[in-house]
């Protein structure tokens, strides 16, 4: 079966990454979460203090891009890669809330989304890649063979997240996750450089009553149906 390069594109917190992840699985596929990139590049800026409150020293995160080197290396016990940072793993650094606070307009920069753009298409040069993001059928991988823009509703996706939160035991409040899905939905729509939208050619998957395995199912129906077609 020839090696494809699958883009999913979609909505903060609708399980992009976890059908993606389980596919790549599946298949021997590699996974590249690239939201995890522009993380691992805020986390940079925060560490070395070119975040201050809410302001972000631009000029010297550009002469300093160079120095940020961000690679992935798969953790079996995880069953999906780690993100490292110049070596070092993140992975749990990048998803703290710090992190998730200043990360949008970090992923808005220009110079910042041209390193991280060039850094994916390189890693998708052989195939064989499932990408998840914003971007990526529209940006990254504009040739992709299968792509697949995901959705389900604002009160839906706060509604899993809530209950993440709860199973971990997090004290949370409904209306305010609910209220932060809708701006980051409006932040990712809205910026000047790439913002979220389908692909003319994207199939759109709206999972707002899927159970995990009805997407799992669907998504490698689709991969067979394009990669043997
Ligand atoms: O998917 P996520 O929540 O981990 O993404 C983190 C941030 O990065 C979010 O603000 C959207 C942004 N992002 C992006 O702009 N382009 C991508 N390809 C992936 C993520």
């Amino acid at each position: 079966m020839k090696k494809i390069t699958i883009a999913i594109d979609g909505y903060s917190s609708c399980g992009k990454s976890t059908m993606a992840k389980d596919l790549a699985r599946e298949i021997g596929y590699v996974y590249v979460d690239s939201g995890a990139m522009y993380r691992a590049v805020t986390l940079y800026a925060l560490d070395n203090g070119i975040i201050q409150g809410d302001e972000i020293d631009e000029e010297r995160l550009r002469a300093e891009m160079g120095n940020i080197e961000i690679s992935f290396q798969f953790n079996p016990e995880r069953g999906r890669p780690d993100t490292y940072l110049n070596g070092v793993c993140v992975e749990d650094r990048i998803r703290t809330l710090e992190v998730s606070n200043h990360v949008s307009p970090i992923a808005a920069l220009g110079f910042v989304r041209e390193a991280m753009v060039r850094q994916q298409q390189r890693m998708g040069q052989e195939g064989g890649i499932i990408m998840d993001g914003r971007d990526i059928g529209t940006t990254v991988f504009p040739n992709a063979e299968l792509k697949i823009f995901v959705t389900a509703s604002a009160e839906i996706r706060a509604q899993r997240r809530y209950d993440e939160l709860k199973a971990k035991g997090e004290q949370c409040d409904f209306q305010e996750i609910l209220r932060n899905v809708e701006e980051r939905d409006y932040i990712d729509t809205h910026r000047e450089i790439s913002p979220l939208r389908q692909a003319a050619d994207a199939i759109v998957l709206d999972n707002s009553h899927m159970t995990i395995d009805e997407q799992k199912g669907w998504l490698i129906g689709e991969y067979i149906r394009v990669a043997c077609g």
